[in-house]
């Protein structure tokens, strides 16, 4: 699928009434992580992925130098409206921004469709040492009952939508790799939590092997630390994938042999 007009104008609809019902989270809740984070006003801030928009009327609360990012032509047009600075057309993985240039990285519902070792090495790249970014992703172990979040990823495969799904334990093993230190994780257990505010907050420490981090979607805030080296780029076990390890449970327990043949089988709903 291409990001282009027609899934500008499809975002555009979903954020004035989604297609299940959840609250799709906004401003409101990107104020409440937003402000323990101490920005300051002269900060640069990057709204990578940023849309037509939405996101500046609250990252301008926090910094008079709110820059965006966006692949999307169309978005970008409608973007240059908005009271950024600039906005490049670009994406998480080549945002076109000089190294170093940015105090603080948010992006906000976009790392499900970023190749997630590409754009975190990006991030690293254009974030000065000792900044933060903030992202907000898809994690690949929901609950098992979580009905709408299992519908969304399989009505998202047959409609060609792209979708990736963090291991999140395994981002948190990895996070060092590229050249960051977690500072806060929330999850939201269920499709429909983040928009509610309804996030339990897991603890940041060493995360052993066999740890599966639960959520339906989650929050990650990380420090870029000192690597004297230069970035490693041996990532032991990938970040993120296709299909959820929820959906690849279920297609199994259904006897399917995989999850696009289980999604197949069932059809949009
Ligand atoms: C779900 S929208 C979120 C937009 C905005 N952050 C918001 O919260 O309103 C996802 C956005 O990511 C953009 N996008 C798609 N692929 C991208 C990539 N590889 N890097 C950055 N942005 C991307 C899309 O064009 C779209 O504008």
């Amino acid at each position: 699928m291409e990001f282009n007009k027609s899934y500008t104008q499809y975002w555009e609809s979903a954020i004035q009434k989604s297609v299940d019902g959840t609250v799709i989270a906004g401003l409101n809740e990107a104020d409440h992580f937003l402000s323990p984070l101490g920005l300051s006003y002269s900060d640069r801030i990057l709204d990578l992925g940023c849309s037509t928009g939405r996101m500046s009327g609250v990252l301008t609360r926090y910094s008079k130098a709110v820059y965006g990012a966006e692949p999307d032509s169309y978005a970008v047009s409608k973007a240059l409206a908005q009271p950024y600075q600039e906005v490049r057309q670009g994406t998480a993985e080549a945002t076109g921004y000089p190294d170093g240039f940015f105090d603080f990285v948010f992006c906000w519902a976009v790392f499900d469709v970023v190749d997630h070792v590409d754009g975190l090495s990006e991030i690293n790249r254009i974030l000065k040492e000792g900044c933060h970014f903030l992202i907000t992703c898809k994690a690949d172990s929901y609950d098992l009952e979580d009905v709408l979040a299992f519908k969304a990823e399989k009505n998202a495969f047959l409609k060609g939508f792209p979708n990736k799904f963090t291991n999140l334990a395994q981002l948190c093993r990895q996070i060092g790799i590229f050249g960051f230190e977690l500072t806060d994780l929330v999850t939201f257990p269920h499709r429909g939590d983040m928009g509610l505010l309804n996030y339990k907050r897991q603890p940041i420490g060493e995360c052993p092997h066999e740890a599966v981090i639960e959520g339906y979607e989650y929050l990650m805030v990380a420090k870029k630390i000192s690597t004297p080296g230069g970035l490693q780029k041996d990532f032991s076990a990938p970040l993120d994938g296709r299909f959820s390890a929820t959906a690849k449970t279920l297609a199994m327990r259904a006897g399917h042999a995989s999850v696009k043949e289980y999604f197949e089988s069932i059809g949009i709903d």
